[in-house]
C-alpha cells in the first residue's frame, strides 16, 4: 500500500477501505507516515468527505491506537458525558454529581482548554490541592466509593487523536464532520462507558455554527456508537452566547457550586437539568424525559448535590473549605467594569469574543505552554434579551494585568450587539438526536 495512492484516491472522491484507513492511522502514530502526507490526506478528506462506513473505520483505527479502559468490574450503569466545547461551559461540574446521586457511575477523562474554550481540568485546578492526575486504580476507587471521578488524560488513550488533532489544528482541518465525529467517539469508546451523552454546542462560540450541521454530526456519532455496542444520546444546545454568567476558571467553579445549591443562572440550570433527565431516560432509570426532569428538579432543591460535590473534592484531595465558603477563592487584582453606552435590548453576545477576552485576561492559553491565571475571567451582568440603559454595567473583567484595561474593555464591548426593539431570549435547548432522529425543541 502506498500513502500517495490513498491520498490520490481520496482527492478524486474515492472511498477508503477499512484496511487502508487502519494502515494510515497505524503508520502515522508509529511515525512511518510523515506530517506532510497526513496533512494532504486530511485536506483531501476535508474537501471530499468520508461516508459513515469510512468514519466508523477511522474511529475503530483510532481506538485501537492506544489503551482502552474496561469498566466492567465496577457495579452499576457506567455512563460518560462529553461536550463539544463552549464558553462558560462548566456543565460537567454540576451534571456528574447529579448523575451519581441518581445511581449512575461516571469515570470521566477531561481535557484542558485551548483557544477560546475552557477545559474542565483547568477549572478544577483552581480548587487548591485538587488532584487531576489520578491513576487507573485511584480513579476506579473514587468512582466505586463516590459515584464519579474526573481526571486528566493520564492513560495513553487514543494517541492517534492527540497527534491528529494537533495536526488538524495547524492545517485548518478541524471543522470537518467525520474528523470531529471520529475524534470525539474514539475517546469516548476507549473510556469504556456503556452509555454516552453528548452535548453538541451550536452557534457562534462552537465548532458547529448551524443546526443542520450539528444534526448531521450527531446522527453520525449515534451510528458510530451503535457499531461499538454503545448507546449514545445527543442534546443540541445553544452556544450563541456564553453559558451562564461566569467565564474563567475559579469564577466558573463558584457558579457551578451555586448551581448545585439551586442558585445558578437560568440557562445553565436548565441545561444541566435537561442533560441529567436525558441520561436518566437513556439509562432506563426513568421511563420518560418528563419523569427525569421532575426527579432532577426535585434533587436540586435538596442539599445533596452540593454535598456530593464536597465529597468529590475531598476524594480528589481538594481543599473543601473553599467549596463551603466560596469567598475564600483568591480574587484577581483588577476588576474592570464595562459600562453600556447604548440603550435598548441586548441582541447578541458573541460567545467566541467573550471567550477570547477572558483568555487575554489570563483565563486561557494562547499556546500549550502558557500558565493559566485561575482568578481571571469575566462575569456577564446581562444576557441576550435583557433590557439595558445608558450607564448599566454589561459585565466585569477580572485580571491581574494592569496594562490591558483598554484592550480588554474594548474587546468585551465588541461582543455585544444592541437593538431598540425587544429581543427574544435564546432557547438553551435546541433539540435531541437519538436512534429515531432529530427532535426539534426550539419554542
Ligand atoms: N472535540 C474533540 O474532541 N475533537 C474534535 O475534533 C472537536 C471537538
Amino acid at each position: 500500500m502506498r500513502v500517495y495512492d490513498l491520498i490520490n484516491n481520496k482527492k478524486h472522491g474515492g472511498q477508503l477501505s477499512d484496511e487502508e484507513i487502519k494502515f494510515l492511522i497505524d503508520g502515522y502514530v508509529k511515525g512511518d507516515i510523515p506530517d506532510y502526507q497526513m496533512s494532504a490526506m486530511l485536506m483531501a478528506i476535508y474537501f471530499k468527505g468520508m461516508n459513515l462506513s469510512e468514519t466508523t473505520a477511522l474511529t475503530r483505527a483510532m481506538v485501537e491506537s492506544g489503551e482502552t479502559i474496561d469498566l466492567s468490574f465496577i457495579d452499576g450503569i457506567k455512563v460518560d458525558k462529553h461536550s463539544t466545547g463552549g464558553v462558560g461551559d462548566k456543565t460537567s461540574l454540576v451534571l456528574l454529581p447529579l448523575m451519581a446521586l441518581c445511581g449512575l457511575k461516571v469515570s470521566k477523562m477531561s481535557g484542558r482548554g485551548l483557544g477560546h474554550t475552557g477545559g474542565t481540568i483547568d477549572k478544577l485546578e483552581s480548587i487548591p490541592g485538587f488532584n487531576v492526575n489520578l491513576d487507573r486504580d485511584e480513579m476506579f476507587y473514587i468512582v466505586e466509593k463516590f459515584g464519579f471521578a474526573i481526571s486528566g488524560q493520564t492513560l495513553d488513550l487514543v494517541p492517534a487523536d492527540k497527534k491528529l488533532y494537533a495536526l488538524r489544528d495547524v492545517t485548518a482541518t478541524v471543522d470537518n464532520l467525520s474528523l470531529i465525529a471520529s475524534s470525539i467517539m474514539s475517546k469516548k469508546i476507549a473510556s469504556g462507558a456503556d452509555i454516552i451523552l453528548l452535548d453538541v454546542k451550536v452557534g457562534s462560540g462552537a465548532f458547529m455554527k448551524n443546526v443542520d450541521d450539528a444534526v448531521q454530526l450527531a446522527e453520525m456519532m449515534v451510528s458510530i456508537g451503535k457499531s461499538f455496542g454503545r448507546k449514545v444520546g445527543i442534546v443540541l444546545s445553544n452556544m450563541e452566547e456564553p453559558l451562564g454568567f461566569a467565564v474563567g476558571n475559579s469564577l466558573e467553579v463558584i457558579e457551578a457550586v451555586k448551581t448545585l445549591s439551586n442558585e445558578g443562572p437560568e440557562d445553565f440550570t436548565t441545561l444541566c437539568v435537561f442533560l441529567n433527565a436525558t441520561m436518566l431516560k437513556l439509562s432506563g432509570i426513568c421511563d420518560t424525559l418528563e419523569e427525569g426532569l421532575e426527579k432532577t428538579k426535585a434533587l436540586l432543591k435538596t442539599d445533596d448535590p452540593f454535598l456530593k460535590f464536597v465529597d468529590f473534592v475531598y476524594a480528589q484531595k481538594g481543599d473543601t473549605t473553599y467549596i463551603k465558603d466560596l469567598t475564600k477563592f483568591e480574587k484577581s487584582k483588577y476588576a474592570y467594569k464595562v459600562i453600556s453606552t447604548s440603550e435598548g435590548y441586548i441582541k447578541t453576545i458573541d460567545a467566541e469574543k467573550i471567550g477570547l477576552c477572558s483568555l487575554v485576561a489570563g483565563a486561557g492559553r494562547a499556546t500549550k505552554e502558557e500558565e493559566i491565571d485561575h482568578t481571571a475571567g469575566v462575569i456577564l451582568h446581562k444576557k441576550v434579551g435583557d433590557q439595558v440603559a445608558f450607564g448599566d454595567a454589561l459585565g466585569v473583567i477580572y485580571t491581574n494585568k494592569s496594562d490591558e484595561k483598554e484592550a480588554l474593555t474594548e474587546s468585551f464591548y465588541e461582543a455585544f450587539g444592541f437593538s431598540s426593539e425587544p429581543v427574544r431570549k435564546n432557547n438553551v435547548i435546541i433539540g435531541m438526536v437519538d436512534d429515531h432522529g432529530f427532535i426539534d425543541m426550539r419554542k
